[in-house]
């Protein structure tokens, strides 16, 4: 069901869609208008369903088999969209990764960190955001709807961070936005948004890895002014006003959706579990 008009007819391509923030991405964004959604992802059975619910909120969809660590997948994802939707006008940069999921949680450390972890992370998280800037840019360029790049950057690019590779990239990826943001004005506008701790498959599972809830809640969520975790559609909504016409003077921007965490330097007393 369409909810707003923020991106009224836009072509729009959405990485790591098959689950969490990039689901609800593609959903909003067909729920803001956008006449043809590209999804991509490596989990089919999960992109499948993300397709169904897409559709239903009113736009065509195209699922796209991409593994971002090759930039061969990456480069005939952007020309199989462009050529199904006859352009390119947003593409959203949301999949990421966690230096955890690669290696034992015991050896995240910047000591015990494993070099084909580093490059792993390094590869989804940042070299894959560059390559589908720069696969995208002459269609982006050509676009006469209002063209930009969004991509998903993290409070953890903004302070430290206990994932080395992690924290690494996302810092990356808010400076390759700029670089990006100069490289490619004034007609194509890019911005990231760096989210706090949101409810999605990837903090559940971080949430649940621990035995001592309250202090994993504490490490998530306790520094957020307001104190729960965030919800995919709150970031959706960001990410689908960043490019939107209406933030039409925006560009370089790393804007965080994180319930205040880098706003105060404190921790709740008391997080409830919910
Ligand atoms: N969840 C949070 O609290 C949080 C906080 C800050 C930033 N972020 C960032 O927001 C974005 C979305 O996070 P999320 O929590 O929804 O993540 P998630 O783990 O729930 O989903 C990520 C998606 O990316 C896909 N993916 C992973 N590796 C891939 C590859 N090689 N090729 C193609 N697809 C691949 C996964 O299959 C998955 O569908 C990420 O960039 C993440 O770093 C998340």
């Amino acid at each position: 069901m369409k909810v707003g008009n923020l991106l009224g007819d836009k072509r729009v391509l959405v990485t790591g869609a098959a689950r969490g923030m990039g689901r609800e991405l593609a959903v909003e964004a067909a729920r803001q208008g956008a006449a043809r959604i590209g999804i991509t992802d490596i989990d089919a059975a999960e992109l499948d369903v993300t397709a169904s619910l897409v559709a239903e909120s009113g736009a065509q969809v195209r699922q796209l088999r991409a593994d971002l660590r090759s930039t061969t997948d990456i480069r005939e994802m952007v020309e199989e969209f462009a050529g199904w939707a006859g352009g390119l006008d947003t593409l959203f940069n949301n999949a990421g990764v966690l230096d955890h999921m690669f290696t034992d949680p015991d050896r995240t450390g910047v000591e015990t960190l494993a070099e084909e972890v580093w490059d792993t992370v390094m590869d989804i998280n940042l070299k894959a955001v560059w390559s589908a800037i720069k696969f995208a840019a002459p269609h982006l360029r050509a676009s006469e709807r209002g063209p930009s790049v969004v991509n998903a950057a993290s409070v953890a690019g903004l302070a430290g961070t206990h994932m080395p590779a992690y924290g690494v990239s996302k810092s990356a990826v808010i400076q390759l936005t700029r670089v990006a943001a100069v490289n490619l004005a004034p007609h194509v506008r890019v911005n990231c948004y760096c989210p706090g701790s949101i409810r999605t498959p990837m903090s559940e599972a971080h949430l649940a890895a621990g035995t001592d809830k309250l202090a994993r809640a504490r490490s998530m969520y306790g520094t957020h002014l307001i104190p729960r975790l965030g919800l995919p559609v709150e970031v959706a909504r960001t990410a689908c006003f960043l490019a939107s016409d209406e933030a039409s003077f925006l560009t370089g921007v790393a804007l965080p959706v994180d319930g205040g965490t880098m706003a105060w330097r404190g921790v709740h007393d008391s997080v409830a579990i919910d």
